[in-house]
């Protein structure tokens, strides 16, 4: 399987901080926030990655990430989306020909995870297979219904919906087989002239070749001030120092 990393768009959630490079390269504690899920791709086994850039920082994450061989990545490869906020799917558009027929692992570059995915990326075959995690404010997601008849199937997901039919959030992880590129063709711009991932996955759902896993781990989507706070708490936290306790208690009264 190739992985696929989407760090396009322009980060406005996070102005100021993004004026000045892209948002993917924002420091989560010790480490730039796209080093996570390209962390979590190659823990995976998956070593041949395609990360897709845009706006006017693209030119930043060549410095930072090179040729990706110090990540243990075998090839790097970077795709720039001429529309940076033309949409998830937009983006993933640009993978076809790097994907060449393989079924691809697709994470959102702010998405940060520490759990291990080996397993499902082994043991795919075809369709789509997302990853939920339950949430304590859905409606900034997108939020799968559950057939009432039978809840491990997903009848719809609804992105950012107004009343979220249930608690969880479909998280930036997702797998899809090689159909993926015919189906982002299906799809026309949402209102917000984006084109959704929401609407490929409701495709996938419809020829009901959708299945869905929860996330076994922490995550976060680092995409607001808050939850890019959240996350630096987090991951320090996990790394905990002698000198960082000290600082905090000295720091925090
Ligand atoms: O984090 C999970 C959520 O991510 C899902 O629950 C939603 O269904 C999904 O639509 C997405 O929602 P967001 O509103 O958080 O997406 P956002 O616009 O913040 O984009 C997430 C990442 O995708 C961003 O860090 C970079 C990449 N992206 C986004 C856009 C709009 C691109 O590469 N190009 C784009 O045009």
């Amino acid at each position: 399987m190739k992985g696929v990393i989407l760090a396009g768009g322009l980060g406005s959630r996070v102005y100021p901080l993004t004026y000045a490079t892209n948002k993917h390269l924002l420091p989560i504690y010790d480490k730039p926030m796209i080093y996570y899920p390209i962390q979590t791709l190659v823990k995976a086994g998956i070593t041949e990655i395609l990360i897709v850039v845009s706006g006017p920082h693209a030119g930043h994450f060549i410095p930072v990430l090179k040729n990706g061989k110090e990540f243990g990545v075998q090839h790097l490869e970077y795709a720039y989306q001429e529309k940076p906020d033309g949409g998830i799917a937009d983006a993933l558009l640009l993978a076809e020909d790097f994907a060449d027929n393989h079924s691809i692992m697709t994470i959102l570059g702010d998405n940060t995870t520490d759990a291990d995915v080996s397993v499902p990326v082994k043991n795919f075959e075809e369709g789509a297979l997302i990853f939920l995690k339950k949430v304590p404010d859905p409606k900034r997601f997108g939020v799968p219904t559950f057939d009432p008849r039978d809840p491990s199937k997903i009848i719809e997901i609804i992105e950012k919906p107004e009343k979220p039919k249930s608690d969880y959030a479909v998280t930036g992880l997702y797998i899809y087989d090689k159909n993926v590129f015919k189906y982002i063709k299906q799809c026309k711009p949402s209102y917000r002239g984006e084109l959704e991932i929401t609407d490929v996955n409701n495709i996938y759902i419809k020829n009901k070749a959708l299945v869905w896993a929860e996330l076994n781990g922490y995550w976060l989507d680092a995409g607001t001030h808050e939850t890019l706070f959240a996350a630096n708490l987090y991951w320090a936290n996990k790394k905990r120092t002698a000198l960082l306790e000290k600082l905090i208690k000295e720091t925090v009264r």
